[in-house]
């Protein structure tokens, strides 16, 4: 979190996490490779080089999709795939390893072997400027890599508390901008390459799916957005939550207090229950979706953590979330809508004891 500057913040999960990565990248080449070099034969036999920039080309677009269609679907079915947003950024600046190792072979390939540097020679070999399937693809393949590069530069999270959280997401949406270029790059390279039609076809099934997971995703976001989902509200505007049975040890119940409202989340732990805001301080992640872990809530996006009771992190951090005032009556446990200042003390709420709130 935010105490002090760490290269790379890394943990026994993401340690392990890294190395399967790895393996899958140079898996995924030695199979490319291999497959290749035994299909592509005789007169369709390409040379190893070649056969390296088609198998870092096709893992980094690969790899690229599969960071796209992390978030939709941790949004849409959290339990099983918010551990894939634990490790994303990870995967991103891999998959920008792999798109540059592709890119410096093209350059060497292609550019390194005349008296112009392999930069000019790439950007004047084809110059069909005015035309549109024969618009020389390797310029958006550049922008898309500059691109990368700066989402790259910038992931740690030194930038992301300097850029400020709204800036930093700003400029990492540029993704979906490189994603565009990157089509445009494969498609018209295949184009002019009269490559396999398995190109265009597996490009456009990505694209279809990914587009289907997004559209999905917004839907149910502003369909709960909408929605105030409270079973009743009390005569001094506390708001009737759920049943304790209804929220799953360690684990919450998130719900919308009032239209226009942030959402809150209530946790059960141990013997009580406490509410905290539904937005992670860190990047704004559903913090209702994530447990608690050594007594403390559990952003499910980054492991961000924060204690029941207060909403700080615990110490030496220093982030803190709005917490939230709750009684229990009977079986039903409701909540203040007001919430307190980010970190104030709210002590938990007893289960089995009536509040005298
Ligand atoms: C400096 C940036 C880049 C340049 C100059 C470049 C250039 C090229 C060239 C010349 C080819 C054709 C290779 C061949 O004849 O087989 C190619 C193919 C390809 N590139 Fe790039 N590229 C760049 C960046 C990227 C990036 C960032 C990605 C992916 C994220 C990518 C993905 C691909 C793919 C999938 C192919 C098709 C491979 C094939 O032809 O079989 N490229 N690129
Ligand atoms: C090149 C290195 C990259 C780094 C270091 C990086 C890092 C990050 C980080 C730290 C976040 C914050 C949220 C999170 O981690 O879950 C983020 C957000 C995001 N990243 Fe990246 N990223 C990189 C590349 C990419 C690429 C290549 C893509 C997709 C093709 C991508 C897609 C996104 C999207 C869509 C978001 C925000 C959307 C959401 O919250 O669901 N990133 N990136
Ligand atoms: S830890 Fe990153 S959003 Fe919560």
């Amino acid at each position: 979190m935010s105490n002090a500057y760490t290269w790379v913040q890394w943990n026994k999960h993401k340690k392990v996490y890294d190395v399967l990565l790895a393996v899958s990248v140079v898996g995924y080449l030695a199979v490319f490779i291999g497959v290749s070099s035994l299909t592509w034969t005789g007169d369709h036999a390409v040379s190893p080089m070649t056969l390296m920039i088609r198998a870092t080309g096709t893992c980094a677009i690969l790899m690229l999709h599969l960071i796209l269609m992390m978030g939709p679907l941790a949004r849409l079915w959290p339990i099983g795939f918010a551990p894939l947003l634990y490790n994303r950024r990870h995967f991103g600046v891999t998959m920008f390893f792999v798109a540059l190792t592709h890119s410096v072979l093209v350059l060497i390939w292609y550019g390194a072997f005349g008296s112009v540097n392999p930069v000019s020679a790439m950007l004047t070999m084809n110059t069909r400027y005015g035309s549109f399937i024969g618009f020389p693809f390797e310029l958006f393949g550049i922008a898309a890599i500059v691109i990368l590069f700066f989402m790259a530069a910038t992931s740690h999270d030194f930038w992301l508390k300097n850029l400020s959280p709204r800036w930093w997401k700003t400029l990492h949406m540029g993704v979906y901008f490189a994603y565009v270029l990157l089509i445009l790059h494969v498609a018209l390279g295949a184009i002019q390459g009269e490559r396999s039609v398995a190109y265009p076809v597996v490009l456009g099934a990505g694209a279809i799916v990914l587009i289907t997971l997004h559209l999905f995703t917004a839907v149910k976001e502003l369909r709960c957005d909408a929605r105030v989902d409270v079973a009743g509200t009390a005569d001094d505007g506390w708001v009737d939550v759920a049943s304790v049975d209804e929220i799953p040890m360690d684990r919450a119940k998130v719900v919308t207090p009032a239209k226009g409202c942030t959402k809150v989340a209530v946790f059960r732990h141990g013997d009580g229950l406490s509410a905290v805001a539904n937005v992670c301080s860190h990047q704004g992640g559903p913090i209702g979706e994530g447990k608690v872990i050594d007594g403390c809530i559990t952003c499910p996006w980054h492991g961000y953590q924060y204690l029941p009771h207060n909403g700080q992190s615990p110490p030496p951090y220093t982030e803190k979330i709005p917490t939230y005032e709750l009684r229990v009556e009977g079986k039903r446990v409701l909540l203040n809508p007001e919430p307190f200042a980010p970190g104030s003390q709210v002590d938990p709420v007893k289960i089995g004891e009536q509040s005298d709130v």
